[in-house]
C-alpha cells in the first residue's frame, strides 16, 4: 500500500498493515501489504454528455494504478501477494479468462516478488491445442514467463475454478514446490481489504480534490465481486456513506448478493450485502462479448472526454449507468457520484477487430511535389 508515496518511495516494499480505525473490527485482519500499485490514483470530474439534471461524475482512475500491473487487482494483490510470501511460498497459481487482467496482474506481481506464476486460461474448445497468441494481456503474461495452460469452457463449467486450481496445486506440490493460489479475481476475504483500503483514499481525496464534499454513490463494474464487497463494506463503515451501484458483466445480481455475502462473513462484517449496495444486470450478450451499441458507446465516451474505457468492464458499466440515467433521470438528479475505472486496457487490444469499425477515420496526407524540404530534429532515415 504506497499511500501517498507514488512510486518514489515505497515501491515493492513489505509493510506492516493497520487498518482503518473503523475495520479495525473487522477479522481476520491483514498483517502485511506488498506495496505495488501506485496510489493514491487520481480522481477527476468527468464530463459525460446528457447527465439528468445537476448530476455530477467523478473518475478515480485506477486504470493508471500502474502499467504492467494496472487496474484494481493490483490492490488485491498488494495483501494476497503479502501472504503468499508470508506463507513460504515458490510459486503463484490463479486462473481466468483467455483475457483475465486479473492473470496478467498476478503474473507480474509474482514476477517482481521472484515467485513463479501458473496460470489457468479459459479459452474455447476449438482453441484448446492451439498457441493461444500473444494478443494483450497474454502478450504480458508470457514476456514475464508465466507458465500457462489451457482449458476449455466447458471443462471450467463442469469442473469448476475450485477444483482445477487444486489439481494444478497438488501436482505442483508432489514436485516438491510450495504453490499458493489465489482465487477468480483475487477475490477472498484477504483480497477484499484492497478496495476496504480504497476507502480509505477516496475518503482522504474527497477533502484534497473533491471539493470537499459527498458522493452519494459510487458505481463501478463487477466480476467477481471482490470489488464491490470491500468498496460497499468500506463505505458503510466510514464516514463515506456512498451506495455502491455495481454493475455485474458476467453473473446476474442475485449471485453476486450471495457472493458478496460470503465475503462480508468471511470478515464477520455483521451485515447484508442487500443493504449496502444495489447490482445491477450490465451483461447483455454475454461476458466479454458486446453489442454494437456498446462499442458505439466506448468509442464515443474516448472522442469526447478522452477517457478510454475498456469494453468488457467499465464500458459495460458505464453503459449500464447512462442507460439507467435515461430511463430514470429523477433517481440520479443532483447526485454526486464516483465511477472506478477499473482498468483492463490492455484486453482491449484483443477487441481491436470488433472496434476497427468504430474508430476515427485516416487518409493519406496530401502534399505539393514542389514543397521545398526543411531540415527538422533527428536522422531517422
Ligand atoms: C478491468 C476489470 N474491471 C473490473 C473487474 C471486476 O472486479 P471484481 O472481479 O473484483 O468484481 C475486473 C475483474 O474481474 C477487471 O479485470
Amino acid at each position: 500500500m504506497a499511500t501517498d508515496t507514488g512510486f518514489g518511495f515505497g515501491f515493492l516494499v513489505k509493510q506492516p498493515y493497520h487498518p482503518p480505525s473503523w475495520a479495525s473490527h473487522l477479522s481476520p485482519l491483514p498483517s502485511y501489504t506488498f506495496s505495488l500499485a501506485h496510489l493514491p490514483t487520481p480522481i477527476h470530474k468527468w464530463n459525460l454528455p446528457n447527465l439528468p439534471n445537476k448530476t455530477e461524475v467523478w473518475l478515480k482512475r485506477d486504470d493508471l494504478s500502474g502499467m504492467q500491473l494496472s487496474g484494481n487487482k493490483v490492490r488485491k494483490l498488494e495483501f494476497l501477494m503479502a501472504d503468499a510470501v508470508a506463507q513460504g511460498a515458490d510459486s503463484i497459481i490463479t486462473i481466468g479468462g483467455i483475457q483475465s487482467n486479473h492473470c496478467r496482474a498476478t503474473a507480474v506481481a509474482a514476477k517482481y516478488l521472484n515467485l513463479d506464476c501458473f496460470l489457468i486460461l479459459r479459452t474455447s474448445k476449438a482453441l484448446l491445442d492451439k498457441d493461444p497468441g500473444l494478443t494483450g494481456n497474454l502478450l504480458v503474461e508470457r514476456l514475464v514467463g508465466a507458465h500457462v495452460e489451457l482449458v476449455s469452457k466447458e471443462e471450467y463449467a463442469k469442473i469448476g475454478s475450485v477444483a482445477l486450481t487444486n489439481v494444478l496445486k497438488e501436482r505442483l506440490i508432489s514436485e516438491g514446490r510450495k504453490p499458493y493460489v489465489i482465487p477468480v479475481g483475487g477475490s477472498n476475504a484477504l483480497g477484499t481489504w484492497g478496495y476496504i483500503e480504497a476507502i480509505r483514499e477516496i475518503e482522504k481525496q474527497l477533502h484534497t480534490v473533491a471539493d470537499s464534499q459527498r458522493f452519494d454513490d459510487i458505481v463501478v463494474a463487477c466480476g467477481s465481486g471482490g470489488t464491490i464487497a470491500g468498496l460497499s463494506l468500506g463505505s458503510w463503515l466510514s464516514n463515506l456513506k456512498a451506495k455502491v451501484q455495481a454493475f455485474s458483466v458476467c453473473d446476474d445480481p442475485d449471485y453476486f448478493y450471495n457472493y458478496v455475502q460470503g465475503l462480508l462473513d468471511g470478515l464477520k462484517a455483521g451485515i447484508s450485502s442487500r443493504d449496502i449496495m444495489n447490482i445491477y444486470n450490465a451483461k447483455g450478450l454475454g461476458y466479454a462479448i458486446n453489442t454494437q451499441e456498446e462499442l458505439n458507446f466506448v468509442k464515443d465516451i474516448a472522442a469526447t472526454t478522452g477517457v478510454v474505457l475498456d469494453p468488457v468492464y467499465s464500458g459495460k458499466a458505464a453503459f449500464g449507468l447512462m442507460k439507467d440515467m435515461t430511463e430514470n433521470p429523477k433517481k440520479w438528479e443532483g447526485r454526486r457520484i464516483l465511477f472506478i475505472h477499473t482498468g483492463g486496457l490492455l484486453g482491449l487490444y484483443d477487441k481491436a477487430n470488433d472496434l476497427a469499425t468504430v474508430v476515427g477515420n485516416w487518409k493519406q496526407m496530401e502534399l505539393h511535389e514542389s514543397l521545398p524540404r526543411q531540415d527538422g530534429l533527428g536522422k531517422m532515415f
